[in-house]
């Protein structure tokens, strides 16, 4: 890591820098690397460390962090017309969701500058993530949620033992108020977008679907979006791949968003609208919207990290898809019965995207397509079961079973 630089007005900051976003125009701030020096780093010993922003450590991390597998559903492709679909696993990670991936490296950075107390908004996920990773390494979680959120994300947190902060409001409430708190108290802010080393975290999900797929970019990987830290994560994996001489070509990114919570798509759609080549960056407005989606962990009104993912998206020539709640919850248990995987609703968004895809044929059938399965069917169970039916109800007797297999 060399420094900072604004993802709006490009200005630029030293590595010693302080702060968490541009003190010229409050943007996010992306992380940025001497590329010539992991290039010959990777020469003497190939692994991604040169690539991340934080000490390595000396001892391998308790948990398994990343490292899911990348699952060839054939099964569900077939399903779409499609040949070369694939799913990456990210509901295997310790807390099951792709959020680990950010709350490892946002957990080493608070260790790096002795900051004792991380606090995190969250949908949910990032805050039983952090709670889980801040268990296994002994550092303390403070967790805002909107009190809303899925009983099983709240438990997780609780269980792991962070201070669990169940807000009186949405999302962007807890957001704010976390915010405030961090102000205030002195604690460490890994909130998403707003910490620069959580895309930093997130972009090891590219590396390792490069790998698995025997080092060859897919066509497009299509990715869940809410605030869009995931999206210009992933993105940024890719460009990571590029500077360094390891990949020559870049895959697009695809942004699904709930109809009802699609800040990001609008913005990409009207900039696309008005056809400006020469973007200038720090002019460009994503307008707030009324998230009402029941996939919560997509359902934001004010992206966090929208203009990054803007960006990514265009840059890399992606596909807006937004899908319907209905498309959303059907893609679950589709997922589920033809690959084995089971998928909380934000994760089985990218399947519903693809299935819209194919049918408007945005999309080839042999393209190499990978979707991003972000969390676990398992962290909301409520909504899955709209979506699954009933069990057969049986009697004590053969013939009940009989007669339950019959109807
Ligand atoms: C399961 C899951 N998928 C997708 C996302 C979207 O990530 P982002 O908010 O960075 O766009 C989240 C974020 O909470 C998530 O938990
Ligand atoms: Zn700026």
């Amino acid at each position: 890591m060399n420094g900072y630089q604004c993802i709006a007005c490009a200005e630029t900051q030293a590595a010693d820098f302080a702060g968490f976003v541009c003190p010229s125009c409050g943007g996010n701030l992306d992380i940025t690397y001497d590329y010539e020096a992991i290039r010959e780093e990777l020469e003497r010993n190939f692994d991604f460390a040169p690539f991340l922003p934080v000490s390595r450590l000396s001892r391998p991390f308790p948990l398994r962090v990343g490292g899911t597998p990348l699952i060839d559903a054939q099964h569900l492709g077939k399903i779409a017309g499609l040949r070369n679909v694939y799913l990456k696993d990210d509901t295997l990670n310790p807390s099951a969701s792709t959020k680990d991936r950010a709350s490892a490296i946002a957990l080493r950075r608070a260790a790096d500058i002795n900051a004792d107390v991380v606090a995190v908004a969250s949908t949910g996920n990032a805050g039983s993530s952090m709670a889980c990773l801040a268990a296994a390494t002994g550092q303390n979680a403070i967790v805002f949620v909107p009190e809303s959120a899925p009983l099983a994300k709240l438990t997780q947190a609780l269980a792991f033992g962070a201070t669990v902060l169940a807000v009186r409001g949405n999302y962007d409430d807890a957001f704010d108020l976390c915010m405030a708190a961090c102000d205030e108290f002195g604690w460490f802010n890994r909130s998403t977008g707003y910490n620069p080393f959580t895309r930093e975290g997130k972009k090891t999900c590219a590396y390792e679907i490069w790998e698995d797929l025997g080092r060859r970019v897919p066509d497009r990987v299509v990715v869940p979006t809410g605030d869009g830290n995931l999206l210009s994560g992933m993105w940024k994996g890719w460009c990571d791949l590029k500077a360094v001489g390891l990949i020559d070509r870049l895959p697009k990114i695809d942004c699904v968003q709930s109809e009802n919570s699609a800040a990001i798509s609008h913005a990409v759609q009207q900039l696309r609208d008005e056809g400006s080549t020469n973007l200038d960056w720090s002019e460009v407005i994503i307008d707030k919207v009324r998230a009402t989606t029941v996939a919560d962990s997509i359902s934001v009104n004010r992206p966090r990290d929208g203009l990054a993912a803007v960006k990514a998206i265009i840059q890399s020539g992606g596909e807006t898809i937004m899908v319907a709640d209905k498309e959303i919850l059907a893609a679950i248990p589709e997922i589920a019965q033809h690959t084995g995987v089971f998928a909380e609703p934000a994760a089985a968004a990218s399947w519903a995207a693809v299935r819209q895809l194919a049918k408007l044929k945005k999309i080839d059938k042999d393209e190499l397509v990978v979707c991003l399965i972000s969390g676990s069917g398992l962290k909301d169970i409520a909504n899955a079961a709209t979506a699954v039916g009933q069990p057969l109800t049986v009697g004590l007797t053969i013939d009940s079973v009989s007669e339950a297999l019959a109807r």
